[in-house]
């Protein structure tokens, strides 16, 4: 089938790549002339584990293409899907600015009739104002038929979550769409809901901010086991055996963050208000998260009250591992209050400290590696549970820092291990360990 993807951010390279992958000749356009430059020669602008790889065979095999020229990306074009960005606004809502621009672009320059489908995360009604942007700026009279295609796809895991999700969801109001549609996705083997437009666009809001309710659950429950002498982990284990809660997405820690659940709980706050609806979990959800990114911070204080010239080794910076996205990365908040608490930051990730450098303050010290991070400082700090992080020896951050004291925003040891290698240990909704040090 003939395909073409619109924006090659996260969502629509990994789309493209993917769907080339499974035979489909894609054309992947993007208006940043340099980006498409680099793509051709099979550089992708994202890192993302296993992406590169398969960018270049299906480059080399005549099914991927890349182009800056709407007229050559929609030429001879059945299916054309649009991902491109739909950032938050300052009101909270869904910035829609680049999906008019793209539908505008493609009413322009299409030759033929096309199915649209949206990959973009949307709010509910937006297929219908893609349709009508799109006929009332078509010079000639063709048919445009739209369905909205939600992603579920997870960085860092985006290849394995295309092809191995749970589910494909497609919504329409046009039946033989629907059907064209799912023929893409024939060799996937996974299971394919077909449901009317607007709950396919609903299916992606209530899933994500569903996702961050668990963690902000969890997180507050953590809280208060901290209070109460329990722990949230054996609590989560508990709750996780019941069949109805499920064990995933029950780990306490520093609060979500990413391009996802922020922009997403917030989108569906403004969406709940558009229509005169409170949706106040939603609300509860997002300023319980708040408060938990910068909840380290005030276990640091409460153990260390004056931070003025402490040198603190930070380990990890992403959002979350296997990826270097720092969009509402927890770490932000919590180094740029060590700074402002008069603290000296030493930073460290295996991958992120580069665009790091945008998002943290000018004071922060970046470090290539975890000896060094640790070497000589007063206190450890971990934001990000990479797994070098969680197999670092026990051992060797009492021998590298000056003092063997560990606050742990993400669990990564079992308490009664990071005791027995005599660390002064704080984690997230789990007792303190080795305070007689
Ligand atoms: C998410 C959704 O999972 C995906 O389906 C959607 O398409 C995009 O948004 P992503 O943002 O890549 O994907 O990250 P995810 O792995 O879901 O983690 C989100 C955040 O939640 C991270 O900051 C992570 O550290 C945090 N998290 C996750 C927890 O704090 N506890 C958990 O138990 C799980």
């Amino acid at each position: 089938m003939k395909i073409s993807v619109i924006g090659t951010g996260y969502v629509g390279l990994v789309t493209g790549v993917c769907l080339s992958e499974t035979g489909h000749e894609v054309t992947c356009l993007d208006i940043d002339e340099k980006k498409v430059q680099s793509m051709r020669n099979g550089i992708s602008p994202i890192y993302e584990p296993g992406l590169d790889e398969m960018m270049k065979r299906n480059i080399e095999e005549n099914r991927l293409f890349f182009t800056s020229s709407y007229e050559e990306g929609l030429a001879d074009k059945e299916f054309v899907f649009i991902a491109v960005g739909t950032p938050q606004s300052k009101d909270g809502s869904a910035d829609l600015q680049y999906l008019n621009n793209a539908c505008r672009s493609i009413a322009e320059s299409i030759q033929n009739d096309v199915i649209v489908i949206t990959k973009s995360t949307v709010p509910v009604g937006t297929n219908e104002h893609v349709k009508r942007t799109i006929e009332s700026h078509m010079s000639r009279d063709f048919s445009i038929s739209v369905v909205s295609n939600p992603e579920f796809l997870r960085e860092g895991s985006a290849i394995h979550d295309t092809f191995h999700g749970d589910r494909i969801v497609i919504g329409s109001e046009d039946e033989e769409s629907l059907e064209r549609v799912k023929k893409i996705y024939q060799s996937f083997e996974l299971p394919i809901l077909t449901t009317d437009l607007r709950s396919a666009e609903m299916i992606k809001y209530a899933s994500n901010a569903f996702l961050a309710t668990k963690i902000s659950f969890i997180n507050e429950l953590g809280n208060l086991c901290e209070r109460l002498g329990a722990n949230i982990e054996n609590v989560a284990k508990g709750m996780g055996m019941d069949q109805r809660i499920g064990s995933k997405f029950l780990n306490a820690g520093v609060g979500y963050g990413g391009s996802c659940f922020p922009k997403d709980t917030n989108a569906l706050l403004s969406i709940g208000n558009s229509v005169e609806y409170n949706m106040s979990i939603i609300q509860s959800v997002i300023d319980t998260n708040e408060k938990q990114q910068r909840i380290i911070v005030d276990k640091i204080k409460q153990f260390i009250p004056d931070l003025t010239n402490k040198k603190v080794g930070v380990l990890g910076l992403a959002f979350k591992p296997n990826t270097d996205d720092m969009r509402d990365a927890p770490s932000i908040k919590v180094i740029r209050e060590l700074v402002d608490s008069g603290a000296d930051v030493y930073a460290y990730d295996p991958i992120a400290a580069e665009n790091a450098r945008i998002y943290l303050p000018g004071a922060t010290v970046y470090r290539e590696s975890i000896d060094e991070t640790l070497q000589d400082m007063d206190f450890a700090v971990i934001m990000t549970d990479w797994k070098q992080i969680k197999e670092y020896p026990l051992d060797q951050f009492r021998t590298q820092l000056k003092n063997p004291v560990v606050f742990d925003g993400r669990n990564c040891f079992p308490l009664a291990e990071a005791a027995s290698h005599g660390l002064q240990y704080h984690s997230i909704g789990r007792p303190s360990v080795g305070l007689d040090l």
